[in-house]
């Protein structure tokens, strides 16, 4: 159990770890270039671990120099091999969506589990384009959830209008294409996060991005490489937020991640009132970076919808939370993605945030949070969800009674940190 309570403003500088996308790819995209690839800024939670014990079940040599630096000796694609054991991704959507473009044309045969979340979420999104590429996966429900396996096959490129703005879906394909006969071009309606179309022709390969469209010709290997992984704008989101919820406090996040398909938050936080200095002070491996400053007070509710959701879907627990405390109505529309997340994100932010007395209700496709009143705080749970967990917590430093968060242990799965930091923000 987590517990937080009211705490005096602060002015605080912190850095967050590792971006948890940048990871997962960094580490997969190492495991099957040939050569070594060195990774500075890994992020070390419990996600990523996943992605690198399937990895290492693949016979992929991968060393940890430390907990944010690892090394990897890539034999290639073909030096993958067939696991003895299924493949267990724990709560990872982005492990498994990934996995299964990359072995989708390999020799290798693997089963893929997950937990409990993992067994509830659709994986048919990566399941069906890969099959039109000729890929073998077979599942419960015809390969609409996990235990799912792949018989790795020959795969052909294909041309994909993907419905669903989705990283992990665009980048499965991007990867089961590279092993393909033929180009494979996807195009989204709209833009989902493209950290793998930035971090691919770091490992020699080529990309060609045109509009919404991403296209890579096949039979292409990758070249290992030194990846720096920029700090996760979506573990530092918990902490500006920290501040708009104290007011008269200020947090600069350092070397974060501001990859403009991931600062939605930024936008909303300007369009609420807040203050957002942004200044990029380098490029990683393709990722701007920079350190960025968030303070405010009096802030007003927000609409938001369309091409804004994901740039900002990770982020949406927490912006609840934050327009809780703003003047006035926040609607928050097309965010139906959030209902296949690690948890059903609409169900569970509403209800765990009614819990600590939010005047907050579920819609079709979104929540409306009438904002300005005191958070009364109270017991609540993550449901195993680590946004949510961090949501949450974050509640807790402006409610009156504090907020006592159970199933917290969630919050390893990005940001194992969290707990320390929050608790330093009041000394
Ligand atoms: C991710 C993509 C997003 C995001 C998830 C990580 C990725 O999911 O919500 O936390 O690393 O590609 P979708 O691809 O389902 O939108």
């Amino acid at each position: 159990m987590l517990e937080t309570m009211r705490i005096k403003p602060f002015q605080k500088r912190y850095t967050v770890p590792g971006d948890k996308s940048i990871s997962h790819r960094a580490v997969l995209f190492g495991a099957i270039a040939k050569g070594k690839t060195y990774i500075d800024g890994f992020l070390h939670g419990e996600d990523c671990l996943s992605t690198v014990s399937c990895l290492r079940q693949l016979g992929v040599d991968i060393q940890m120099e430390n907990e944010s630096s690892l090394v990897i000796y890539g034999q290639g694609i073909e030096g993958l091999q067939s696991p003895l054991k299924p493949l267990d991704v724990g709560n990872s959507g982005t492990t498994i969506r990934l996995m299964l473009g990359i072995l989708a044309g390999t020799k290798v045969s693997a089963v893929l589990v997950g937990d409990e979340s993992i067994a509830r979420r659709p994986m048919s999104r990566v399941v069906e384009p890969l099959r039109l590429m000729g890929a073998q996966i077979e599942g419960r429900e015809h390969g609409r959830f996990t235990p799912l396996t792949v018989q790795g096959s020959r795969l052909s490129g294909t041309h994909y209008n993907s419905p669903i703005a989705s990283a992990q879906v665009k980048s499965a394909l991007l990867l089961a294409g590279l092993q393909a006969e033929g180009k494979t071009v996807i195009r989204e309606t709209i833009h989902s996060r493209n950290h793998t179309e930035m971090m691919l022709p770091g490992f020699g390969v080529e990309v060609i991005t045109n509009g919404l469209e991403v296209m890579v010709p096949g039979k292409q290997s990758l070249i290992g490489t030194h990846v720096k992984v920029p700090g996760d704008l979506s573990s530092a989101a918990f902490l500006w937020a920290a501040a708009l919820m104290v007011p008269g406090s200020r947090m600069t996040v350092e070397d974060v991640g501001i990859n403009p398909t991931r600062t939605g938050i930024l936008d909303v936080f300007v369009q609420m009132g807040a203050t957002v200095e942004i200044e990029q002070t380098g490029v990683w491996c393709n990722e701007p970076i920079g350190n960025v400053t968030v303070y405010g007070d009096d802030l007003k509710g927000v609409e938001i919808g369309g091409t804004l959701i994901p740039r900002l879907i990770d982020e949406i627990p927490i912006l609840a939370v934050i327009a809780a405390q703003a003047n006035g109505r926040t609607i928050i529309r097309d965010a139906s993605e959030l209902k296949v997340k690690e948890t059903n994100r609409i169900t569970t932010t509403v209800m765990e945030l009614q819990k600590i007395g939010v005047n907050i209700s579920e819609t079709e496709d979104g929540m409306v949070i009438e904002g300005g009143n005191e958070i009364q705080g109270g017991m609540c749970s993550s449901h195993g969800d680590h946004r949510i967990g961090m949501a949450l917590a974050i509640a807790g430093l402006a409610a009156r009674d504090g907020v006592r968060v159970n199933g917290a242990e969630a919050i390893k799965v990005s940001f194992p940190s969290f707990e320390s930091i929050i608790t330093q923000l009041s000394v």
